[in-house]
């Protein structure tokens, strides 16, 4: 028998096989678990409005007693293997490095399965995912975006040199990335860009026959936060497939300004560009791990 509640949106029990062990109350983040009184938990029909579909209570009930609207048998799944030790874990982060030289190998669809797999279990700063990915795994195509994104990037170094277009761009864009771009990225264009013409020596995607974008509706809650946790998993998953892989910040703020990039990589006019990843077979072997000074360390 099931819960008499009717909901369209939130948690349903099945009381036949509930044991009543209330872990359901311990774990929903909105509190839509509550004692009956009887031993039995009941669902608080006025708090279903805001299950944000985690799917904790389905993933933590003993008796696999609770769906939820919106979550099925493919969102679900049972643990069978155990979680890595530490380190097991530590190790593979060790040797992960951003990877920019990459062999002339395309990337079998399945290990791109597997990694976009391994997004999907990524956390979320508001559930449902509002984070949208895009899979490219033709090099040509990354090849035609090459073109255009030099183009923007020997513009954007003109306009910086402009005094009212400087101001401009600085008033549109954070401090922090103003700072980047002043700073780092377009002296070093100066360069990178006429080396890149002159050898075809791609310092934009370092020649990776592959990319994946991550970008999400401007409206929708924490896609931007979002979507550096699923370019974490990303990287580290590629790395555990024997691939390599690296951000590139490089791509997203153009793509985002750009129609032409947006239509070759068929981005929605509603969505914000937030992250950017390249991946392929790495070329060479990394011999030495590296720790990173953090710029503070702080205990109370
Ligand atoms: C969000 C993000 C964006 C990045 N963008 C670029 C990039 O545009 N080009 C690049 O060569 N490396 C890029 N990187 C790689 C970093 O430079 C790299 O993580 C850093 O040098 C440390 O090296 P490691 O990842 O091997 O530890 C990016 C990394 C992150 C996390």
């Amino acid at each position: 028998m099931t819960d008499q509640t009717i909901t369209t949106k939130g948690p349903t029990i099945d009381t036949a096989t509930c044991d009543g062990c209330a872990i359901c109350i311990e774990v929903c983040p909105t509190h839509i678990f509550i004692p009956n009184g009887k031993d039995e938990i009941a669902i608080h029909p006025e708090r279903t409005a805001f299950c944000m579909a985690c799917g904790h209570c389905m993933a933590y009930c003993p008796s696999g007693s609770i769906s939820v609207v919106g979550l099925s048998a493919d969102h679900i799944f049972d643990l069978t293997r155990s979680p890595v030790d530490f380190e097991a874990l530590s190790d593979l982060l060790a040797s992960r490095r951003s990877v920019r030289v990459y062999k002339d190998k395309p990337v079998p669809r399945e290990l791109l399965e597997q990694i976009v797999s391994t997004i999907t279990l990524a956390p979320m700063g508001f559930t449902p995912h509002k984070l949208e990915i895009t899979v490219v795994d033709d090099r040509a195509i990354i090849e035609q975006a090459l073109p255009l994104l030099v183009d923007f990037y020997e513009k954007l170094g003109k306009w910086l040199a402009n005094p009212f277009m400087r101001r401009m761009i600085k008033r549109r864009i954070s401090q922090s990335k103003f700072e980047a771009l002043d700073t780092h990225v377009i002296p070093s264009m100066t360069y990178r860009l006429p080396m890149m013409k002159a050898t075809g020596i791609d310092t934009i995607t370092r020649g990776a026959p592959a990319m994946i974008l991550f970008h999400g509706r401007y409206d929708a809650a924490y896609h931007y936060e979002d979507s550096f946790i699923a370019l974490t998993y990303g990287l580290i998953a590629a790395h555990a497939l024997g691939l390599g892989a690296s951000g590139i910040s490089l791509i997203p703020p153009i793509v985002e300004k750009s129609p032409e990039l947006r239509e070759l990589f068929h981005i929605p006019p509603d969505h914000e560009v937030c992250s950017c990843m390249v991946l392929g077979y790495p070329k060479l072997k990394v011999k030495r791990g590296i720790h990173r000074d953090l710029a503070g360390v702080n205990w109370l």
